[in-house]
């Protein structure tokens, strides 16, 4: 049945309707969304319930799946403050640490490198402040190390490899999150780095396969042996593994001096259980606190980052017009958060990402925790919503040829309006990292594009498949680019 733009689709699993009878309703516009997870919140911000996402989520402990209760309520209060505590103590230096990291991306392997540009391209064998410990960063002198790497002029040595730089982008989004939650960060190399992303790719990639809804649809499923889900086991009792041992040493560690949202976390434990009663948080919910910021808050952004980059090569024209805004209102040096306001084009182009290629398409699915109604449909208890935010974002009501790449339309006189992107939620299950997502694509774009132009290799045939590939996280084909740098600008 199709209303308006509310698309009421009732899953039945056919043949066995009477059994095992589900009701779905898939939300395609940001009204009706924002009406169901914003205006209605209380009615919606419950998760459904699942087998498998029982024992991915430590019985219910994680944030992004865990059902709504005081429990989660008390968690999610926990670690959105110590989020906030962190971001504000240090969210735009790790960020910028990171961007500049980045940009003096490693040459590609089997490329010869001279000791001096292995000295360059190793910030720790450079000495340069790559410690480990946030202490450490702030003492040596926040502006030293920036002046230090600015002077780096290795991207003049990388200038003509075609690379896929999917998994910088991975590795830099990454380590703002390690740096965030533990106080880590990792070289591309590092064999905890390549451990830790490649359990949690699986456990992402593993929780999309069908193997893995049938034991909802079909609970009779269970008794069978199921290879999907007995990896699924293995991986999840790996990360478990990695991320104690991260805590174990967080804990043995002397940290006082460090900022991480894990030192937040631990101390609000103390106090939550002295202050308020009836509410239990334990290890586990800041073990899968931990789980959640890493997962939510890696392949997402490495995703954006990528997008931009293809879309970029598609026009090139785009680029030119964010690197002359940086080099007019900025005078050389590299954008600040703060400098968002005056830098139109930048942010057009991040917006009409966000909204072309939203990387959770679909949200987290919610349930309905009483009956309710939307667009004045009556929606019974346990229903389960689908926020289709990609929906949202092509609806021709409201955005003009919405499937062309247009950044232009987020400038003045451009008919778009940000009130319509929902990239993020909304409501009681809003995206918890959203203020850490949206300082990360601005800055690491603003600090990409300050420094380079993205072009197509004379070997690519083919500019970069825009299709996209559907998961949880929407991710772009990979595609190889050369990033050559602009010339020096005065820093
Ligand atoms: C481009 C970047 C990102 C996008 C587009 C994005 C988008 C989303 C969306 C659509 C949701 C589901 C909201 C809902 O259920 O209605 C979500 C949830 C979540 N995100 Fe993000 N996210 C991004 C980055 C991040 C980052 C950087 C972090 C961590 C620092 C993060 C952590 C989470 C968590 C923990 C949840 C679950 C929230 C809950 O269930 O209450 N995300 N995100």
């Amino acid at each position: 049945m199709q209303t308006g733009r509310l698309t009421l689709q009732m899953i039945t699993t056919q043949k066995l309707c009477c059994v095992f009878f589900s009701a779905m309703v898939v939300l395609n516009s940001s009204e009706i969304i924002r009406e169901a997870l914003v205006k209605k919140w209380s009615d919606f911000a419950g998760r459904p319930v699942s087998y498998a996402g029982d024992i991915v989520s430590g019985g219910g402990c994680s944030i992004s799946l865990g059902d709504y209760d005081d429990v989660w309520r008390a968690h999610r209060r926990l670690v959105h403050s110590a989020l906030q505590r962190c971001c504000q103590l240090s969210l735009h230096d790790v960020i910028e640490r990171q961007a500049l990291h980045l940009r003096k991306v490693e040459k590609p392997k089997g490329t010869h490198c001279t000791d001096k540009t292995a000295f360059y391209l190793n910030p720790i064998k450079a000495g340069i402040g790559l410690a480990n410990h946030m202490l450490g960063y702030f003492q040596s002198g926040h502006k030293g190390i920036k002046d230090g790497l600015f002077t780096l002029q290795v991207l003049m040595d990388y200038q003509c490899s075609a690379v896929d730089l999917s998994e910088d982008f991975t590795v830099a989004a990454s380590n703002v999150i390690t740096t965030l939650a533990l106080g880590n960060e990792y070289d591309k190399s590092s064999p905890e780095l390549q451990q830790l992303h490649n359990c949690l790719n699986e456990i992402v990639a593993l929780w999309g396969s069908a193997w893995i809804s049938a034991l909802d649809s079909f609970p009779l499923l269970r008794k069978f042996p199921n290879p999907v889900f007995s990896r699924l086991l293995k991986e999840v009792a790996r990360r478990d593994e990695i991320i104690k041992q991260h805590l174990n040493n967080y804990k043995s560690q002397d940290n006082k001096h460090k900022v991480a949202i894990t030192g937040f976390l631990l101390q609000g434990l103390d106090r939550h259980h002295n202050t308020e009663s009836g509410v239990l948080l334990t290890d586990t919910h800041v073990h899968m606190a931990t789980v959640d910021l890493l997962i939510g808050g890696t392949e997402t952004a490495a995703a954006w980052l990528n997008w931009t980059v293809a879309f970029l090569l598609h026009r090139l024209e785009v680029q030119t017009r964010v690197y002359e805004e940086l080099c007019t209102v900025l005078e050389g040096r590299y954008p600040k958060y703060s400098d968002r306001h005056r830098l139109p084009v930048l942010c057009s182009l991040i917006n009409e990402v966000l909204r072309h290629r939203p990387v959770a398409p679909l949200a987290v699915p919610h349930r309905a925790i009483r009956d309710s109604s939307i667009a004045g449909y009556f929606i019974p208890k346990n229903t389960v919503i689908i926020p289709n935010i990609f929906g949202a974002h092509h609806d021709p009501a409201v955005w003009s040829d919405p499937y062309s790449f247009k950044p232009e339309r987020f400038l003045e006189g451009g008919g778009g309006s940000t009130r319509a992107l929902i990239p993020f939620g909304g409501g009681a299950r809003l995206c918890l990292g959203d203020s850490v997502a949206k300082m990360e694509l601005f800055l690491f774009t603003g600090y990409l594009l300050r420094d380079f132009q993205f072009i197509l290799p004379e070997s690519e045939p083919f500019l970069p498949d825009l299709r996209g590939i559907a998961s949880v996280v929407l991710k772009v084909k990979s595609y190889t680019v050369i990033a050559r740098p602009r010339p020096v600008t005065n820093v």
